[in-house]
């Protein structure tokens, strides 16, 4: 989604002036083409030679120092930009921005920009909750740039407070939701992920590999694509997504009792979750004894939730995944035909690079007017933005 974007990452000179390059580089790593402008105090924290290596750019740091005659850097440097990041952003820029001073590389190119902004505040936290501050950062908001939440945490000047940097991975994640298209706007999306857990006693269960990665990814692309996101997650190996109405439960039957409360409202509902087809028929209300020989569980089976929606659903579109081992289509179709589904996403999970716990997955769309489609290996995040794409031709 930052592929092949042009933006201008704007450092000033705080301590978290380092963060900068690990977001510089994962920014170039997601395919952006990153161009840094420095300001002179920022190069006491962070040499420029680092942006360079990292970007692969010239990096920016004197007004006056044109290397192309034909151009003049500051105004070419924002007119070729999508987007212009500053972060970190200290209290001497952002009161320099919003006053429209404009004395250095930076600030003379941002007042000349047309593009979006985004600014990152990182400093002391006496410094950001002055009233100066404060009004200086109102002031930035007036003029359109989106101003980022500093985190609350250890301060490198000894106080504990708000004004940390966010981590490079949460700035790429907002970078990357400007690019989003907002095809959701006004929409309800229900996403289900990761498994489900049936206790046999206590301190035992059934469960499965699900990692919960792929119905994140759906949850994070549509709500970067501006739908209202609820998720109803077994246990997670990722962090549950901001902005999103998270909704925890643990077995089939409590994931059944969310996922019904919250049916009728949604526009799309993908279930993504992997639930248990069979659980114990009674659950040991103490930590069951070690007994000589044979142990023989009796299970039953959990409610379809899938199908149970299937027999329910009004306008809502209504997406299942298969997690198939072998003849993927046979069964997929079938579960697409039993289960009444708009469309079945089925993936191969005897595969460890796609499936289960990976990055990537790899997955054949069925639709119920009996054509399909296939997405090639790709991140879980990027698949999510293809699938997130093609349902949103069904919404009405
Ligand atoms: O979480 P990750 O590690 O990222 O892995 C992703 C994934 C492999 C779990 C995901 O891509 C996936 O395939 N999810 C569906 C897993 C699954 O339960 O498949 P299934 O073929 O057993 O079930 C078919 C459909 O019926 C699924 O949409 C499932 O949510 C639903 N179902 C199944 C049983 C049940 N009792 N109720 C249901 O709603």
């Amino acid at each position: 989604m930052v592929k092949d974007r042009q933006i201008l990452l704007c450092v000033s000179g705080g301590i978290a002036a380092y963060k900068a390059c690990a977001l510089t580089s994962k920014l170039v790593q997601a395919g952006a083409n990153v161009r840094v402008a420095m300001t002179k105090s920022a190069e006491q924290f962070v040499g420029q030679a680092t942006f360079q290596a990292l970007s692969r750019n010239p990096v920016y740091t004197d007004v006056f120092e044109e290397h192309d005659p034909t151009k003049i850097a500051h105004i070419d440097v924002v007119d070729s930009s999508d987007l212009i990041v500053v972060a970190p952003a200290t209290a001497n820029i952002i009161a320099k921005l919003a006053n429209g001073i404009a004395d250095d590389f930076i600030t003379t190119s941002i007042l000349a920009a047309k593009c979006p902004v985004i600014v990152s505040p990182a400093m002391n936290v006496n410094m950001l909750e002055h009233p100066a501050t404060q009004r200086n950062i109102e002031t930035l908001k007036s003029y359109g740039y989106q101003l980022i939440e500093p985190g609350v945490g250890n301060l490198a000047c000894g106080w504990i407070g708000g004004g940390r940097l966010p981590e490079p991975e949460d700035l790429v994640r907002i970078i990357e939701s400007q690019f989003m298209p907002k095809l959701y706007l006004g929409k309800r999306v229900l996403i289900t992920a990761g498994p489900t857990v049936e206790r046999i006693d206590p301190v035992r269960y059934l469960s499965n590999d699900s990692s919960g990665k792929m119905g994140v990814a759906l949850a994070e692309v549509a709500r970067d694509m501006g739908a209202n996101v609820t998720l109803v997650h077994g246990p997670l190996q990722v962090s549950v997504p901001d902005g999103v109405n998270a909704v925890p439960v643990m077995s089939s039957e409590e994931m059944f009792e969310q996922v019904l409360a919250h049916f009728p409202e949604q526009d799309l509902v993908i279930k993504s979750a992997a639930v248990a087809d069979y659980r114990p028929k009674s659950v040991y209300a103490e930590k069951h004894k070690k007994i000589h020989g044979q142990l023989t569980i009796e299970l039953e089976e959990t409610t379809d939730i899938l199908k149970a929606l299937g027999e329910k659903k009004t306008h809502q579109v209504l997406v299942g995944f298969a997690a198939e081992t072998e003849r993927l289509e046979e069964h997929a179709v079938a579960k697409l035909k039993r289960k009444n589904v708009d469309f079945l996403v089925a993936n191969d999970v005897s595969n460890s690079e796609i499936g289960f716990r990976s990055n990537d997955n790899e997955v054949t769309l069925f639709r119920a007017n009996g054509s399909s489609v296939e997405f090639p290996k790709q991140t879980k995040k990027q698949l999510a933005f293809e699938l997130l794409t093609y349902f949103k031709e069904e919404i009405r």
